[in-house]
């Protein structure tokens, strides 16, 4: 007979939080936009190793949605997110209102400088002043001994740790490898825009950095090509996909590499798919 998974405990606001809070001992901070999926299920268990116990955060950040962006159309469904979080053994779940977390206008924000300014955030301004605001406030709220980040957000990672670094946060970031569904496509909340057809052409990102990765012996002007091609053909696709970027940067600082680099180094791309932005990454080493 299996036995019954006992819920999460549901925190709708800051002071229930703090209530709920003090009865936890070592806590693991998952913090996600919610529409919880496979990618968001292995940051839970990567958490439930480092920690007594694991608190997941959902709430859809309007900071760091541009105008014309998805703020409106994202996923939200809280009922189907706290089943994952009661399969995945989650001590608590911090669902608050917008108007709980942006009670009055957020004046102070935290500035993530120009590694905030490249690539995501040249495509997107204020998204990473907007994620980094959040974060900071949902540390503080929780007061987390460790958070967890997804390596499918490569460089809002990098910016988490250094925002830890820069600002003496006293959380210890831990990262989560990319988890795929079965067509290799990086599992995303976003997928679910996705037409059949758009998925196929979709397929297009994952292998670009597959064609990348395996030319890794080559360089980066032969990685960079490498993918380049792949994407080249799924320009002319049906549906097509059109490319915002692909750039093998640095790890640390997202700055491009050299053609003469060695070492560690991260391929990323993003791409719209009809009206869907897609994202992906693959780190590597040359
Ligand atoms: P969200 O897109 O919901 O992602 C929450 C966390 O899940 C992030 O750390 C992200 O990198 C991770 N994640 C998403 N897809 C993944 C995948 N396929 N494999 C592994 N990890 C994956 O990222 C955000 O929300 C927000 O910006 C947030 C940090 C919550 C601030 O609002």
């Amino acid at each position: 007979m299996s036995h019954p998974i006992p819920a999460p405990a549901l925190a709708r606001t800051p002071e229930e939080l703090g209530r709920l809070r003090s009865r936890l001992g070592r806590v693991a901070l998952v913090p996600t936009m919610g529409a919880l999926h496979n990618g968001h299920r292995s940051l839970i268990a990567a958490a439930r190793e480092h920690a007594d116990a694991v608190v997941v955060s959902v709430f859809v950040n309007p900071l760091q949605f541009g105008p014309g962006e998805d703020y409106e159309r994202y996923p939200r469904d809280l009922d189907a997110d706290l089943a994952v979080c009661a399969e995945e053994g989650v001590a608590l779940v911090f669902a608050p209102s917008v108007e709980d977390m942006y009670p009055g206008e957020q004046i102070v924000r935290v500035d993530p400088g120009p590694m905030g300014a490249v690539l995501e955030g040249a495509s997107r301004p204020g998204f990473f002043g907007g994620v980094l605001t959040v974060v900071n406030k949902l540390f503080n709220l929780v007061r987390p001994d460790i958070a967890v980040f997804g390596q499918k957000d490569a460089q809002q990672l990098a910016l988490v740790r250094r925002m830890v670094r820069d600002l003496n946060m006293p959380v210890t970031v831990v990262a989560a490898p990319t988890m795929r569904d079965p067509d290799n496509l990086a599992s995303s909340s976003r997928n679910a825009y996705l037409s059949p057809e758009e998925r196929r052409s979709a397929l297009a990102l994952s292998r670009a950095l597959l064609a990348g990765a395996d030319a890794s012996v080559t360089g980066p002007v032969g990685i960079l090509s490498a993918a380049r091609a792949v994407l080249d053909e799924a320009a002319q696709a049906t549906p097509p996909v059109s490319v915002d970027y692909l750039a093998l940067v640095d790890a640390g600082t997202f700055t491009e590499v050299a053609a003469d680099h060695r070492g560690d180094a991260v391929l990323l791309v993003a791409a719209w798919v009809g009206r869907t932005r897609l994202i992906d990454n693959v780190p590597l080493t040359l």
